[in-house]
């Protein structure tokens, strides 16, 4: 209840505090103080996004909790510590940097965290609790939040690293979907702010199913969604830090792709275009989508980019589109 999860909240706030501050000023933080060096974060950044360090220990958390009121009950309750076959309680989050997840009034109520070296799992994410849901949140969206709307568009991305990094180069209304593709209820909180989408997730192969998962969430909730493609192997983190600030708005302007685009793209390397019946399956799957365009000239322009990418005709297409008018909405 009420109480119980006002308790939770507060102990993740101190909980972040403290990872923060060790980062900030121990001496076991030299090494996560590097890392965060070598990968171009900066001071201000580790600050903004409350960044911390969870040091290489056996019950450091625990102890801190415990001198500041709470209960082990309470903190494995919580997901940030674990009972130990001698009944003694440990912290859950050891020798790892971390990131403090935020509700979107900015209160932490989840942590990730990331080893430093080839340690598996590379981020450990705390569990479900009474005050998270993975499914239910975005990481940095408390940050974003300002500047999404005045934009008026979200970046959608994949992970932490990405939007610390989308941040720091000036992309402040970057927020990421916590590693899974988007679920309707991250769709719905984005909604809030804004109805327009960029997607900008990891140039492999999950990150472009997720896209298109993430897409048709998001086409449902009625928002403008585009999607970015950056160069294969890539993600936001790695284009930035390589490519700079110009170029990422310069990809956004050119190369973002709208839905039609994106789901031709898409049913091009699906379906065998080579054959008369290639064709046809592309042109079905696209259907649906041209039925929706509400501006005739939008429309119009979409039937002519598939047309000329498959070599068919406009009349066809119209032909085809006609045939399933009254069955699509
Ligand atoms: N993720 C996770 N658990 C994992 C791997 C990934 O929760 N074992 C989530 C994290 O939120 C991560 C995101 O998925 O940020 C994207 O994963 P990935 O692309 O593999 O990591 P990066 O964010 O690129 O992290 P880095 O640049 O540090 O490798
Ligand atoms: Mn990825
Ligand atoms: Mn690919
Ligand atoms: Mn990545
Ligand atoms: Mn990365």
């Amino acid at each position: 209840h009420q109480t119980e999860k006002i308790r939770l909240t507060n102990m993740h706030e101190a909980a972040a505090d403290y990872y923060h501050q060790i980062l900030l000023k121990s001496d076991m933080a030299e090494e996560s103080l590097n890392y965060f060096k070598k990968r171009g974060i900066s001071l201000e950044v580790i600050r903004e996004f409350r960044l911390g360090f969870a040091p290489k220990s056996w019950d450091y958390l625990v102890k801190q909790l415990l001198s500041q009121g709470y209960t082990e009950n309470e903190m494995e309750k919580a997901g940030l510590a674990a009972k130990s076959s001698r009944e003694t309680y440990y912290d859950k989050f050891r020798n790892r940097i971390m990131f403090p997840i935020q509700d979107f009034r900015g209160k932490v109520i989840a942590f990730g965290g990331r080893g430093i070296h080839d340690e598996l799992p590379k981020y450990l994410n705390s569990t479900e609790t009474p005050i998270f849901s993975k499914s239910q949140n975005l990481y940095g969206l408390s940050n974003a939040a300002g500047m999404i709307r005045q934009k008026d568009e979200a970046v959608l991305m994949e992970g932490y690293m990405d939007v610390l990094t989308a941040h720091q180069f000036g992309i402040k209304n970057a927020v990421a979907s916590l590693g899974t593709s988007l679920t309707p209820e991250q769709g719905k909180l984005l909604k809030r702010y804004s109805s327009n989408v960029l997607i900008a997730y990891d140039a492999d192969a999950a990150g472009a199913k997720a896209a298109y998962r993430g897409l048709e969430i998001l086409q449902k909730l009625a928002f403008r969604v585009r999607v970015l493609k950056l160069p294969e192997g890539m993600d936001p983190d790695d284009f930035l830090h390589q490519h700079g600030y110009q170029a990422w708005v310069q990809l956004a302007a050119e190369q973002a792709l709208s839905l039609v685009e994106y789901k031709l793209q898409a049913a091009m390397e699906k379906y065998n275009v080579h054959t008369i019946e290639g064709k046809a399956d592309v042109v079905q799957e696209l259907l649906p989508d041209l039925a929706k365009i509400k501006s005739q000239v939008e429309k119009d322009q979409y039937i002519k980019l598939v047309a000329s990418t498959l070599n068919i005709s406009i009349e066809s297409i119209y032909a085809d589109l006609r045939q399933i008018k009254g069955i699509v909405s």
